[in-house]
């Protein structure tokens, strides 16, 4: 959704880029920069910028960037419109909502209430008489009641109207627990409406702000149909989005985070000191959910079951990580089928042992391909080298090629040298591929993202237009006075059409008066607004304005050429009075 620009302008005045980022991130001045600690990747030396008089941040390392706003998505994992309302929260500004918005934020909210006050009920239920054999299963279970307490566990009674009355009695409605996932509609009949979750240990789902956004209900019943009741989409909760325990893990000191199959086993870890686990909950891993722990930590130690389905995931989730950029540890528990029931058996110092040794993602990942195969036969030897030599060739670095093609040699009863032939023969044909790929996403220029100067021709089908373009709206980022020396241009004759976009919405917020930065743009994905950062801060001051002519009868000039027979003698005349003024000796 769209905001005012006006309001936008206000939010942005109020919000100084340099003061919100401090609060997340230790600043230092440097000339009219600010360096710190990417609080996005793990770095050990600045290579984070914020830049107060362009509004906005980059970082060198990663090439996130962006203004006020989308530091706040980032780093509060929020999206568009909830980081507008974060920072209007944070300096007391009113958010004008439009219509269909506000009756949609209110109905969240409702709901937000209504969950919150589901898991109150569900808590007190536990400590009543009622919620006497659930306590005794949690406490066989070897659960704490501070550790009951802290993630809010509940007991749901054995019984289709319990919730229901309680709520609507708070004034609910029906169709809000139904909206909410607390109740369900009778197939038969659909007079009757019945509480969801019954007999079962209830987990409320907590999101990064605190809102408890939903249910996870484990049956307390051997013979129930499902162990799990998890919770599924509504208005608040989205699962590929959700991590459980991510609340209290973000808040942890530890460098890396636990993935954890089920909520019981991120729960066993923070009673046992590990207060970095969250869990998936049963569903396979998305991008979505990759993204979030990316931002919190470059390292992930996953600890799915051992069975068949929790191996494939894991394979999945390693690839997801590694293109995220985040590095895969896989613990691998011997004697225990899961963390919750290693922790309980041997404690939290044996964990931590298999934490700080835990195999690293090539020997899993060779080890686990080595079991797949019976290296007794030949032919399964074959396709084992074949595919050993396939995952080698994936490594980037020489000394682990070396070192796995040993190991991997070793298994097959083949010598090493042959080993590493093959992965050199795996590692051309996916080269091959991948130019292929790249080829294929140059094709579409919005979609890439590394911005730098040598990239242009993958990026741009015009070279030269675009050269010009991003200096044109990195020199109007700088100082948008600017805009006001080439009337006649605007976004449609650009050649890069998110280029074009970019400048457009700049002379929109100029012509209104209003503040030119990045924050202020709406409407550009996170990516775009990284590369317009990424364009942003190559540009100063320096002789802008001759910079600036001339790169207007740059875009004029391709643009004309490109589109050669529709003569506009207006433009002609325009891009050779851009031209005469020329001193400085850009493009
Ligand atoms: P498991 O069956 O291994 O259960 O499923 P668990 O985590 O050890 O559960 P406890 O310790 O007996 O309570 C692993 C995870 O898969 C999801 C749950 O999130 C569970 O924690 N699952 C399992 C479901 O979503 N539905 C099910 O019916 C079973
Ligand atoms: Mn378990």
């Amino acid at each position: 959704m769209a905001f005012p620009a006006a309001f936008m302008d206000e939010l942005i005045a109020r919000n100084p880029i340099d003061e919100v980022v401090g609060q997340y991130v230790q600043l230092k001045r440097s000339g009219t920069n600010y360096f710190g600690l990417c609080p996005f990747h793990g770095e050990k030396t600045p290579s984070f910028s914020v830049t107060p008089n362009k509004q906005m941040y980059y970082c060198f390392g990663c090439h996130k960037g962006g203004g006020v706003v989308n530091f706040i998505m980032e780093i509060e994992g929020l999206s568009y419109p909830d980081a507008v309302r974060f920072l209007a929260k944070r300096v007391n500004l009113e958010v004008p909502e439009d219509e269909h918005y506000q009756s949609q934020y209110k109905e969240q909210e409702r709901l937000w209430r209504l969950c919150k006050d589901a898991a109150r009920f569900y808590h007190e239920l536990l400590r009543a008489e009622a919620g006497a054999d659930a306590r005794a299963y949690l406490l066989k279970r070897g659960l704490d009641w501070a550790t009951v307490v802290k993630f809010g566990i509940g007991f749901a009674p054995d019984d289709f109207h319990c919730l229901l009355p309680a709520m609507t009695q708070k004034g609910y409605t029906e169709q809000e627990l139904i909206a909410a996932n607390l109740a369900a509609v009778s197939q038969k009949n659909s007079q009757n409406i019945y509480d969801r979750f019954r007999n079962r240990i209830m987990f409320p789902q907590i999101d990064l702000r605190g809102n408890v956004i939903g249910f996870a209900g484990r049956a307390l019943d051997k013979d129930a149909k499902a162990k799990y009741i998890n919770p599924t989409e509504t208005l608040i909760f989205s699962k590929r989005k959700f991590l459980y325990a991510m609340n209290l893990a973000k808040k942890s000191k530890r460098p890396y985070i636990i993935l954890c199959e089920g909520p019981m086993d991120a729960i066993a870890c923070h009673q046992f000191g590990f207060d970095c686990a969250v869990a998936s909950q049963g569903t396979a891993l998305t991008e979505e959910q990759v993204n979030q722990i990316s931002k919190f930590t470059d390292q992930v130690i996953m600890t799915y079951d051992n069975d068949a389905a929790g191996q494939n995931a894991t394979q999945r989730a390693i690839q997801m990580f590694s293109r995220a950029g985040v590095k895969v540890k896989i613990l691998q528990l011997h004697d225990a089928k899961d963390a919750d029931e290693f922790l309980h058996k041997f404690g939290a110092d044996p964990f931590d042992v298999l934490l700080q040794g835990s195999e690293n993602q090539a020997d899993y990942r060779l080890l686990s391909l080595q079991n797949q195969f019976d290296l007794t036969e030949d032919a399964q030897r074959v396709e084992f080298t074949a595919k050993a030599a396939e995952l080698i060739a994936s490594f980037s670095n020489a000394v682990e090629r070396e070192i796995y093609a040993d190991r991997a040699a070793k298994a097959a009863g083949i010598s090493k040298d042959a080993m590493l032939l093959e992965a050199e023969k795996a590692f051309r044909k996916r080269i091959g591929r991948e130019k292929r790929r790249r080829e294929r996403e140059d094709l579409s220029p919005a979609t890439t993202s590394l911005p730098e100067d040598r990239h242009l021709r993958a990026e741009y089908a015009n070279t030269r237009s675009a050269r010009a373009e991003e200096q044109v709206i990195g020199l109007a980022l700088v100082d948008s006075s600017m805009l006001e020396l080439a009337p006649e241009l605007n976004g449609s004759l650009f050649s890069a059409p998110f280029l074009g976009r970019a400048y457009d919405a700049m002379l929109a917020l100029h012509r209104q008066g209003l503040q030119v930065s990045l924050a202020a743009l709406q409407d550009f994905t996170p990516e775009e607004s990284a590369r317009l950062s990424a364009i942003a801060q190559r540009f100063d001051r320096v002789n802008g304005e001759q910079a600036f002519r001339d790169c207007v009868a740059v875009i004029l000039e391709e643009y004309k050429k490109q589109n050669a027979g529709n003569t506009d003698e207006e433009l002609l005349s325009f891009a050779k009075e851009m031209k005469k003024n020329k001193g400085y000796g850009g493009n």
